[in-house]
């Protein structure tokens, strides 16, 4: 019988904004690219503030990471429909975008990937209280073609919508914050 693996508990979680003091050269995933943003371009992308990247640890660990950056989303088709029915009219609405998010290989379906969603939701809700606007949490999910590491599935199942479906590469999502507070 398989024994199923144990939860992360949040309180034994320490977050850090990347900086050239973390060694991040041990994290590994089977989504190469994700690995090699963090190892060669999160921090550079930092410096020239293009993004920041969240290190999560575990026990002294890195075990998953989170890179945000500002967005938007053109309102088209429906979406642009649902904002005209209530009155707004613009042709873009402010967004936050995670721009990579990964769980290393050995800490996977453990609570991670859902716990990183509601940092992130945080972060925006922190935006929206006093900073900025922020309506939407976007992302383009990378498709893969073997169902267990296909991340749209884990999107949908944080209550992400599709923008426009892909098959193949990847497929943009949002998340309507409005929606998420009134629910
Ligand atoms: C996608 C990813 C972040 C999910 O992280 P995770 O820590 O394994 O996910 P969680 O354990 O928090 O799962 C939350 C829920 O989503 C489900 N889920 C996770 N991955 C899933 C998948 N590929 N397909 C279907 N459901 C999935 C879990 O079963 C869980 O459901 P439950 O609440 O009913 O138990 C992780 O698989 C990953 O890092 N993959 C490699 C990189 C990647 O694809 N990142 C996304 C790029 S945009």
């Amino acid at each position: 019988m398989d024994v199923e693996p144990e939860k992360f508990n949040p309180e034994d979680i320490r977050i850090e904004i990347m900086n050239q003091n973390y060694d991040v050269s041990g994290f590994n995933s089977y989504e190469k690219e994700l690995v090699d943003f963090l190892r060669e371009d999160a921090l550079e992308n930092q410096e020239q503030r293009l993004s920041v990247t969240f290190l999560w640890y575990y026990k002294d660990h890195l075990v998953s990471y989170v890179t945000v950056l500002n967005d938007k989303i053109n309102l088209e088709g429906d979406l642009k429909e649902f904002f005209r029915e209530k009155g707004i009219h613009y042709k873009s609405l402010p967004a936050l975008k995670i721009g990579r998010l990964c769980v290393d290989d050995r800490y996977l379906r453990r609570g991670l990937g859902r716990l990183m969603i509601l940092s992130v939701i945080n972060v925006a809700d922190g935006i929206n209280k006093n900073k900025a606007g922020c309506r939407f949490i976007t992302l383009d999910a990378k498709r893969n073609s073997d169902k267990k590491r296909d991340s749209i599935h884990f999107y949908k199942k944080m209550g992400f919508g599709t923008l426009k479906e892909r098959m193949k590469g990847t497929t943009p999502m949002y998340l309507d914050l409005k929606l998420i507070e009134e629910n």
